[in-house]
């Protein structure tokens, strides 16, 4: 028996049962589709569709489903094709008419978009609090880190000397832009569906602004074709946590290859390790590689809703079924990794003096450029020029700043005895003061700003 067979002359066939079923998934919303429909039925109460009475014993009922539901005590059977429905069929079995009145006025088109909206809402304010735990992490470890310099890179070849706290801090900016981006998607889930019935908005004249008030609603939907059809706060969550994978895939990946033998700038602690099941000597650092890998899984999820949703006319088609499990996979997962992320950071060493042995003196070279700059040489010419005394250390086998100042004036005559100044690391650092860039005095600047944002 099915609620909706009345116009049938014959069950579904077995395999569209099981074809049609979402309950092994979408009761993932059993807690949203119980506060939905208490809601729902303060409503039908307060246009009488309900007595005090009679809204007393739908609340207790849904709330006693609710509750054995947590305490694994519910069993659905085969004929429950959704959570919505199982839940009904419950409360009626246990109730009677009385239950039988609670889908008055109510579609189960404005009932899943309204549960799925609550789940969101709910999924993106945790992911945003995880983040921000993230952030907190990182912030420490910059804090901690302060005066460490490591070489900065680009193309994998070192670059230019930067702090370390430096790095940590471009990773805290773009996690407050991820963070924004969350809660901008929470913006766009927080419009509520309900009262829009199966389409053209609901037969019953409910007062939608107590109801969303009720559900924790911003606002109500001003049109019910959107309100059933729109899933662009689920396009823009799966993309948000997609965008926020593939950037922590990226972090990830730095300190994989900072953690390898080769590099040895890092150190990952043992608990967010594993080993080899064949070779002994193996501590490899899956808890980062599983990070980079689970981006591939966002981006998935993401353009497999995309896909789905692509082409699906005004209004609700089933097709919108397939919006759930995308989106549970993508909240479960990031939640995982931004947790995990976060315990990586916070208990990883820092090999200060295998960083400080590998610093290459050529990562000066553009302060030596900048050096002639500063005696009045037009840049382009001084890049020549210092291309040239690279060029001799290579050939030579000499290091940068092993070079006297007389080998040097043969280059230029710009060179004076002043430039053994630049050979210095922290003289690097310190010329960079301009605002944002790895000077201590920006870097300090990041943090304070940094602490400011997480006090918001
Ligand atoms: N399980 C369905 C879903 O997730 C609920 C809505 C069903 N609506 C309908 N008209 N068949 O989309």
């Amino acid at each position: 028996m099915k609620m909706w067979d009345g116009r049938f002359s014959k069950p579904s066939d077995r395999l569209m049962e099981q074809f049609n079923n979402s309950l092994p998934f979408d009761e993932a919303l059993i807690e949203e589709d119980i506060t939905g429909s208490i809601a729902w039925a303060g409503a039908l109460a307060g246009i009488g569709v309900f007595t005090r009475d009679e809204y007393d014993l739908v609340v207790r009922g849904l709330q006693e489903i609710l509750q054995e539901y947590r305490g694994g005590t519910i069993t659905f059977s085969s004929q429950d094709e959704d959570v919505h429905m199982a839940v009904e069929r419950i409360l009626i079995e246990r109730i009677g008419d009385t239950g039988a009145r609670l889908h008055t006025g109510r579609s189960r088109n404005d009932q899943v978009a309204t549960d799925t909206r609550l789940y969101t809402k709910k999924a993106l304010r945790a992911l945003c609090g995880l983040v921000k735990g993230l952030q907190e992490a990182i912030l420490f470890r910059a804090k901690n880190d302060l005066v460490i310099i490591i070489p900065g890179f680009t193309h994998l070849q070192q670059a230019q000397p930067i702090l370390l706290a430096h790095y940590w801090m471009s990773f805290f900016f773009i996690l407050e832009r991820e963070r924004s981006r969350l809660a901008h998607a929470l913006k766009t889930a927080d419009i509520m569906p309900l009262g829009a019935g199966a389409m053209a908005g609901s037969g019953f004249a409910v007062n939608r602004d107590k109801l969303a008030d009720e559900l924790g609603f911003a606002s109500v939907s001003e049109n019910s074709i959107d309100a059933v059809s729109s899933r662009d706060f689920l396009l823009e969550t799966l993309a948000t946590i997609a965008s926020l994978g593939i950037h922590l895939s990226r972090y990830a990946e730095d300190l994989i290859v900072w953690s390898s033998r080769e590099f040895g700038f890092v150190e990952l602690d043992d608990a967010w390790s594993t080993g080899s099941s064949m070779m002994p000597q193996k501590k490899n650092p899956d808890s980062l590689e599983l990070i980079r890998g689970k981006s591939g899984r966002f981006l998935g999820n993401y353009t497999r809703f995309a896909t789905t949703l692509k082409g699906i006319g005004l209004t609700y088609y089933k097709d919108l079924q397939e919006d759930k499990e995308p989106l549970f996979d993508s909240v479960t997962h990031i939640s995982m990794v931004l947790q995990v992320f976060t315990q990586v950071l916070a208990t990883l060493t820092i090999r200060e003096e295998r960083i400080r042995n590998d610093l290459d003196p050529f990562l000066l070279a553009t302060d030596l450029a900048d050096y002639l700059v500063r005696k009045g040489m037009p840049f382009r010419q001084a890049h020549k020029v210092i291309g040239r005394v690279v060029g001799f250390c290579v050939e030579n086998d000499l290091v940068l700043d092993s070079l006297s100042v007389e080998r040097l004036q043969t280059f230029s005559e710009l060179f004076g005895s002043d430039v053994t100044e630049i050979f210095s690391w922290q003289g690097a650092i310190d010329r960079r003061t301009v605002q944002g860039g790895t000077g201590m005095k920006s870097v300090k600047q990041q943090i304070a700003k940094a602490e400011g944002l997480l006090q918001q």
